[in-house]
Order: structure tokens, then sequence, then C-alpha cells
């Protein structure tokens, strides 16, 4: 039994949704979700495209370990592994400017990041 397992044999389940239920202070993803999470490490200096692409990129307070440059080289990595409609967390006081061009971030939201959208050319005057 894990800590999860004792504080809902506790009693102490104060919300869910479709993903899964807040349980004290920690999420525990539900039964239909669990077969798909998987838990690893992974080293960000490092070619993430044998992990497969992700809809949502959670990287909060680790681009401050690195250089510019790595930076850089981390988001554009990032991007590359997000479809168009895929969408980066970063720190509240962390920023993709004069990093990447390749996330701007979501109108509104503090941290939020999407992929630059580029303006469709100009169509040809027929
Ligand atoms: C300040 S903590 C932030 C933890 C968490 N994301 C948060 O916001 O609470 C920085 C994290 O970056 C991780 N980190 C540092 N260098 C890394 C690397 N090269 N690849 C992957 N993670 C790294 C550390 O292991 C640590 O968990």
């Amino acid at each position: 039994m894990d800590d999860i397992d004792r504080i809902a044999e506790a009693g102490v389940d104060v919300g869910d949704d479709r993903q899964g239920r807040l349980l004290g202070d920690r999420w525990t993803a539900n039964a239909a979700l669990k077969p798909m999470v998987r838990f690893r490490t992974f080293n960000l200096l490092e070619d993430p495209s044998a992990l497969g692409s992700f809809d949502v990129v959670l990287c909060r307070n680790v681009l401050i370990y690195f250089d510019q440059a790595t930076k850089t080289k981390i988001l554009d990595r990032i991007a590359a592994r997000l479809p168009g409609d895929g969408t980066l967390y970063l720190g509240g006081s962390e920023t993709v400017f004069g990093i990447t061009e390749r996330f701007e971030p979501v109108p509104g939201e503090r941290g939020i990041y999407q992929l630059t959208r580029v303006p469709a050319p100009a169509r040809a005057a027929a």
C-alpha cells in the first residue's frame, strides 16, 4: 500500500476529474490512465527523439542549470517532439524570449507556451 492508497483509505478524497483524483495535496491517476503511465529518468542533454512525441511537456525550473546555447538546443528539441497543438510549461520566472523562436506564449497564461504560429503566406494574386 502506497501513500496515495493510505490517504484514499482515510477518506481524504477531495475531488475528481476525468484523469484522476486529488487526494489530500496529491493527484492519483484513475484506473484507465494508470496503464498508460511510465516513469523513467531522462537527461535533457540527450536527444529525446527516441521518446516519441508529447502533447504536453512540463519543464518547470530546469532550464536554469544550462547556458543559453544549451537552453536553445533543449527547447528546440522539445518543440520537435510536440504536435502543432502541443503545450510547454516552464517555471513562472522562466521564458523562451531570446532563447528560441520555436515557442510563443499562450496569451494570458504565465509560463505556458505553444509552438509559434507561422502566418499563412499571402495568397498570390490571381
Ligand atoms: C529546481 S528542480 C525543479 C523540479 C520541478 N520541475 C519543479 O518545478 O518543482 C530542477 C530539476 O531539474 C533536474 N535536472 C537538472 N539537470 C537535468 C538534466 N540534464 N536533465 C534532466 N533533468 C535535469 C533536476 O534533477 C531537478 O529535479
